[in-house]
């Protein structure tokens, strides 16, 4: 994104709203990448910066929060095939920090939430943070029983079968143990592991794993758990779940503990007390990272005291009370050989650098993002030059910079194509996008094997088997052009068995992952297609409202007209806007995808959607409260966290739509003036004990 901070307030709602939904199209694809395909497109800085802009034109434009608030959900939604599992207690992540000010600010927000006097330091527990994926697993009677992923945080996948294959994770416990214990953790791979295994991996004809993050998130997420058996996974416990503290009174405590009961802790680790410790600690960790055997990002600081965790909470999707110090992008100097453009979905033009091999933080670097052609244009990138490139974590690297210094002679500036690499059609920019995309749709190979790789993805149809290369060569030869003509493949078994590379194993294989999808429900059918801002959620939203495909589709026909009811309809629907209504009455103009979903309905069996289980919810949920006067137990920080955890909206002041009004020490006239309206005013120990209630 290169539009600028001040132009936020420029924007006019419409352009808001289509810039927003644009972001969280482009936030969800990298979600889905990172989370669901294990395999990241774009660096963590170019992610933060697209979840930046984001909240910014959010802040400006609060009433056009859209439906799929990425801020709302952790990571991504299960993958279908695995069954699910619901969290106790959400799985959340970590908010990040990249200097040693963002530290100094994270502990003094910690200070002032618990208005802890300057003698008391917030003692930390510092360990490192391997990039790995998280795993809850709960024990009973000692015995492991069920283990999920984080999954959107709320729902995980049921890797049971997956995790008992690892050698790590004890099977029974060491005792002595509740009956009911939840241990969460992250699952991993040691870099020489990771590095064996993508050998293995080239020689067999599969595509290596991009870092050990992707290789130990995809050996887990493997319905066959023989395949996890065979990959080399570890795991290291770092909390309780559902007993949280379990009585225990320091982070300290809870890993000797979890150690006791035969678990692996993250190593090196350091109770820091005082000030300069944490960051000693950091640039201690810093220094020996490559010694270590396994990729590490940055280290975690934990607060020591459990009863001050439970105090400090939770905000949006992390803990207030931990932190993720991470370590700086490692950087490289090579030369820019050649400059390519890929095309992908949407038609999007992607431009990426080719670059002579050079070694970034132990790793072998041959391309890196361009990201867009106003990149490439602002920092004057030119085929010849030196640049420098950056690894983060672990994602595809980026161009940083070009040192002027050493341009050779002769260079040109890079002139962006106006017509497709793949297919030739015209490639025009949409006004006020960075992206430049292909107008050639179907007929665009790049576009139909990218659409057919959506469509067999996992949130989509979920069928295993379709790589890039795979999907390439079936179009090519024309065995699938499209969508259905997936599940006549049957039909040509025998071709399929002929062609090279392909054994007879392999093909039966895919045809039973294809077998096995014929049945779907409404809402993944939806989402397959690949509408224009349709993603999982709203595809969810449609099915819910529309029932069955046919009652969908008639129903999105009828609404092309403005003034019709069934248009009315559409755009009352929660949550879902006229922009996005729009898309979807769209994709229905254009006849080539109506013949789409004619051919897919006579080979597929969809089914109408099923509402998953609700989610719980407190008596306080939807209440609006309001404090006044000074708190005695506790700081206004603390008091609007604990609302807001409980669902409730805090304001700032009263009016009809206040539910409650608590009173502190001091209060000015708000409290008279909810009495006036009829509001309930509580006391400071009324609230408490109405938030234990709830
Ligand atoms: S504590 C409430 N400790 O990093 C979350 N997490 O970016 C508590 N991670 O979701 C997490 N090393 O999957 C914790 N030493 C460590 C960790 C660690 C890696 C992962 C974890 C978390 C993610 C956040």
């Amino acid at each position: 994104m290169t539009a600028k901070l001040h132009d936020i307030d420029k924007l006019t709602d419409i352009e808001a709203a289509a810039a927003l939904a644009e972001l969280v199209r482009q936030i969800a694809h990298h979600d889905l990448a990172y989370h669901q395909k294990d395999a990241p497109e774009i660096s963590d800085a170019a992610y933060d910066a697209l979840r930046n802009r984001y909240r910014q034109i959010l802040q400006v434009f609060p009433h056009l929060k859209p439906i799929d608030d990425p801020e709302s959900r952790v990571g991504s939604a299960p993958a279908a095939g695995f069954s699910k599992v619901a969290h106790a207690i959400p799985m959340l992540s970590l908010s990040n920090a990249f200097s040693d000010e963002d530290i100094a600010d994270f502990v003094d927000r910690i200070r002032r939430f618990l208005q802890l006097p300057e003698n008391i330091y917030p003692e930390f527990v510092a360990e490192p943070k391997i990039d790995g994926l998280s795993a809850s697993l709960c024990y009973e009677q000692g015995k492991l029983t069920v283990a999920a992923t984080r999954g959107d945080g709320t729902t995980g996948e049921n890797i049971t079968a997956n995790v008992l294959t690892i050698a790590d994770v004890p099977q029974k416990l060491q005792a002595p143990f509740p009956n009911i214990l939840e241990i969460r953790g992250e699952i991993y791979m040691n870099r020489e592991d990771f590095i064996t295994l993508n050998v293995q991996r080239e020689k067999d004809g599969e595509d290596p794993f991009a870092n050990p993050r992707n290789a130990a998130a995809g050996s887990v997420r493997q319905l066959d758990a023989s395949i996890s058996a065979s990959r080399p996974l570890r795991f290291f416990a770092y909390a309780l779940g559902e007993t949280r503290g379990g009585g225990l009174q320091t982070q300290q405590a809870l890993r000797d503990q979890i150690a006791q009961w035969g678990f692996h802790l993250n190593e090196p680790s350091r109770l820091c007390v005082k000030d300069g410790d944490l960051i000693d600690f950091y640039r201690t960790i810093e220094a020996q990272r490559h010694a270590l055997p396994f990729d590490i990002d940055g280290v975690v600081y934990k607060l020591n005291r459990i009863d001050w965790q439970e105090r400090l909470g939770f905000i949006s999707r992390s803990p207030r009370w931990a932190i993720a110090h991470k370590f700086a992008a490692e950087q490289a100097e090579t030369r820019l050989n050649a400059i390519i453009v890929q095309v992908g979905r949407t038609g999007a033009l992607t431009p990426v650098a080719e670059l002579e091999p050079v070694t970034v933080g132990g790793v072998v670097v041959s391309r890196a993002t361009l990201h867009n052609e106003d990149e490439i244009a602002r920092k004057d990138i030119r085929v010849g030059d030196i640049v420098c490139i950056q690894r983060a974590g672990d994602v595809i690297p980026q161009v940083v910079s070009v040192d002027l210094k050493q341009r050779p002679q002769h260079t040109y500036a890079f002139v962006f194509p106006t017509h497709c690499p793949e297919c030739g059609s015209l490639a025009v920019r949409e006004e006020g996008l960075v992206v430049r995309r292909c107008t050639g749709g179907l007929i665009c190979p790049a576009q139909a094997v990218e659409r057919l790789r959506h469509f067999t993805s996992r949130t989509a149809l979920n069928i295993e088997g379709f790589g890039e290369q795979r999907v390439r060569e079936l179009w090519q030869d024309r065995l699938i052009r499209s969508p259905a003509d997936i599940f006549r493949l049957r039909d040509h078994r025998e071709t399929l068995q002929k062609r090279e590379g392909w054994g007879e194993k392999s093909v039966v294989k895919l045809l039973e992952a294809i077998d096995a999808r014929r049945t779907i429900t409404l809402d993944r059918l939806i989402y397959a297609l690949g509408i224009r801002q349709v993603g999982d959620a709203t595809a969810k939203l449609l099915a819910r409202h529309y029932l069955t495909l046919p009652l969908w589709r008639e129903a999105m026909i009828a609404a092309q007209n403005k003034e019709s009811a069934a248009r009315q309809d559409l755009e009352a629907i929660d949550q879902i806007g006229p922009l996005i209504a729009q898309d979807s009455v769209d994709f229905f103009i254009e006849p080539h995808n109506l013949a789409v979903l004619e051919d897919l309905s006579s080979v597929l069996t969809v089914l109408p959607y099923e509402k998953p289980f609700g989610a719980s919810s407190s008596t306080l949920e939807g209440k609006t409260v309001v404090f006044t006067g000074t708190l005695a137990t506790m700081s206004r920080a603390e008091a609007k966290a604990k609302a807001e955890s409980l669902g409730a909206k805090v304001a700032g002041s009263v009016s009809v739509k206040t539910d409650y009004v608590v009173v502190g020490e001091d209060a000015g006239n708000k409290a008279d003036k909810a009495r006036a309206l009829g509001v309930a005013v509580l006391s400071e120990a009324e609230w408490k004990a109405l938030c234990e209630a709830s």
